[in-house]
């Protein structure tokens, strides 16, 4: 079967608890109540693009406790194809998230299984990306598997979209098989190893390191980028935010949804900035992702 996405990444359980701001280092404050809800970044990204309509399956590990089911329920409910999920003999990747009345959070994430997906892992997954239109990755799983996973998409000729969150160094010969890479403003100062002064600059920067196209998201700022057609930006949309923990995923999930049917990396980006917005308007990541014809912003 050939898939539209598949996203080789992390599962977590994130346990989301809300409060009016955010400690400072060694202050206690009162927290107002908490969830638990499934996450990850690949997961999210994976959740994203299923409820917009791509066919999508997974690659990770989820542990064998109790989280491991809160964990894969998003993604059995958007219809992602788990057959590449494995059980790990360790605890479910765990997502400590703090999210303040202003809607912005922090995030402590404990990897767990996420670590057994190892370039073993995605060798036996190597039929499966081989038959996608396009592979998604970030960077909550080991290194050396995310790099084994875009050389293995890229080798087959599947387009291979790098997220590199959270900002994690990669070699040149890996961004390089990024089309496109996504990074916010954080990350691309960790790759190009110095702060960012001009995004669209870093945009450039990091184009002339050999990557085909570059997206950079910079929040309620919207986001640019660089590609074959040269560099663009696009408005961020007007939204009232809630909780913006996994806007980064939706948008990088919507994007690859829309690249597997043929947009270029600019119209496929105008899409993501909609389901991205869409996103922040709901408590928690993957219940805010809207599904295919749900009116966005
Ligand atoms: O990007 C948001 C995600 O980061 C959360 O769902 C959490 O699990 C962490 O991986």
């Amino acid at each position: 079967m050939r898939h539209d996405v598949v996203v080789v990444g992390s599962i977590n359980v994130d346990l989301v608890v809300q409060v009016g701001r955010h400690p400072a280092p060694g202050e206690t404050v009162l927290g107002r109540g908490s969830t638990t809800m499934p996450g990850g970044k690949g997961a999210n990204q994976a959740v994203a693009a299923a409820r917009l309509g791509a066919g999508v399956a997974m690659v990770g590990a989820v542990g064998t406790d109790a989280y491991a089911d809160v964990a894969l329920s998003g993604l059995r409910e958007a219809g992602v194809d788990l057959a590449h999920v494995r059980t790990a003999g360790t605890a479910t990747g765990l997502a400590i998230v703090t999210v303040a009345d202003d809607g912005e959070n922090a995030i402590v994430v404990v990897p767990g299984a996420n670590g057994a997906v190892t370039p073993a892992v995605v060798d036996a997954a190597a039929p499966l990306l081989a038959r996608a239109r396009v592979c998604v990755l970030q960077a909550e799983i080991p290194v050396a598997s995310v790099v084994r996973a875009a050389e293995t998409a890229h080798r087959r000729g599947v387009r291979v979209v790098l997220n590199v969150a959270p900002a994690t160094p990669l070699p040149r010969e890996v961004l390089a098989l990024a089309d496109p890479l996504v990074v916010n403003e954080h990350e691309a100062a960790t790759l190009l190893g110095r702060p960012v002064a001009d995004s669209q600059q870093a945009a450039e920067e990091l184009a002339a390191l050999g990557v085909p196209s570059v997206v950079v998201t910079l929040g309620a700022a919207g986001v640019l980028g660089r590609d074959r057609g040269g560099p663009w930006s696009l408005p961020a949309l007007a939204v009232e935010p809630r909780d913006t923990t996994g806007a980064g995923d939706a948008f990088v999930g919507a994007l690859a949804t829309r690249l597997a049917a043929g947009d270029t990396v600019r119209q496929a980006a105008q899409h993501a900035t909609r389901a991205a917005a869409a996103s922040v308007t709901w408590l928690g990541a993957q219940p805010s992702y809207p599904w295919k014809g749900d009116r966005l912003p």
